[in-house]
């Protein structure tokens, strides 16, 4: 049986509006997520992650101009909802975790009462107290956190527990997709892999679908379904994760993917390419990645190649993914 699909985003365009023009963020970019399954975004700096993840949750910054497409949750476009309902589907329908949320506690507050905030603001109907109370702790047992630090001030949490408390907090009205953008990487090692470790077992028993965003290709590889890359704002490639890893297609994906000594054992970072990424103010014409393409033919510089499908959910956007070989090129 197929999984329903909880999360469909179609072409959506996405540009930043500065003084010397626009910024091509994300452009033409769609994929689709199953309830339960968890996606990983990865690619180099600068190649529109975050822009998507602001985009589906509606955070985007002022200046960015949602240009087209559809953000399609449990098949309602949130891109057509009024400010007002937004806010309502933000943390119950769609949740986040940032890389900096654990320094936005407000300091004058528990961070219980924080939680409780959240959860009196979300939940329909409003729970009772003891109700409310009942959940913080069950979200505190679920991210691994003692129920005495609920009444605590964030000044009394370390680093790692701040970080658990936001996703407890991400949590709370039960969200049906999450978002982690960066989820870890401000904490330690042992502490990331402690945590990363938590919210696939927290995803898995609640049945929610996640979007990891990180640059670290190890613990994409251990924790997400399905892998979506992308490069100077477009996804290039998305399929099973597994798949990707055995067989990337698009020649960046195998790129990344061959500069990248081993997935498994240490933990392996993006390592970066030969070449820049190119300036999204005027990126190239066709293919934005021809100008760095061991691959690359005329076809490339005119024609934009489409997001194809080239087997069971695993797609491409290159002219010429049959001349990638097969397999990772050896380390180094
Ligand atoms: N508010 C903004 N105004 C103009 N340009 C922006 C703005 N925010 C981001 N950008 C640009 O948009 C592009 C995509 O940035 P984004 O932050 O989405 O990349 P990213 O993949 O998340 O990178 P990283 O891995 O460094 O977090 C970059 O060229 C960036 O400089
Ligand atoms: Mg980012």
């Amino acid at each position: 049986m197929t999984a329903r699909t909880v999360l469909e985003v179609k072409n959506l365009v996405m540009n930043y509006e500065i003084k010397a023009g626009m910024v091509s963020a994300v452009e033409n970019v769609s994929f689709s997520l199953p309830q339960g399954k968890s996606l990983g975004l990865v690619g180099e700096s600068g190649c529109g992650k975050t822009s998507v993840a602001l985009t589906l949750l509606r955070l985007q910054a002022p200046n960015a101009r949602i240009l087209g497409g559809e953000v399609l949750l449990d098949g309602e476009n949130l891109l057509d909802l009024s400010s007002e309902e937004m806010r309502k589907r933000r943390w119950s329908g769609i949740s986040m975790v940032f890389q900096g949320a654990m320094n936005s506690w407000n300091p004058v507050y528990t961070v219980g009462d924080q939680i409780l905030e959240a959860i009196d603001l979300h939940w329909d109907p409003k729970p009772t107290a003891a109700k409310a109370r009942a959940k913080i702790v069950e979200l505190f047992g679920l991210v691994g956190l003692n129920p005495d630090m609920i009444d605590r001030y964030p000044h009394e949490y370390s680093g790692g527990m701040k970080q658990r408390a936001v996703i407890a907090m991400a949590l709370s009205c039960d969200p049906r997709l999450i978002i982690a953008d960066e989820p870890t990487t401000a904490l330690d090692v042992i502490v990331q892999e402690q945590i990363l470790a938590e919210l696939k077992k927290i995803q898995e028993q609640m049945g929610m679908s996640i979007i990891y965003i990180s640059h670290d290709i190890a613990v994409i590889a251990e924790i997400t379904d399905l892998l979506g890359v992308m490069y100077a704002g477009k996804l290039v490639e998305v399929g099973p994760t597994v798949e990707v890893f055995a067989r990337p297609r698009h020649p960046y994906t195998w790129l990344i993917l061959s500069s990248t000594p081993s997935i498994t054992g240490e933990r392996r970072q993006l390592a970066p390419l030969e070449g820049e990424p190119p300036n999204l103010l005027d990126p190239p014409t066709g293919c934005r990645f021809h100008p760095r393409c061991p691959f690359a033919t005329e076809l490339c510089v005119t024609e934009e190649p489409p997001l194809a499908v080239i087997d069971d959910g695993h797609s491409v956007a290159c002219w010429h993914h049959e001349k990638v070989p097969v397999g990772v090129r050896s380390g180094r």
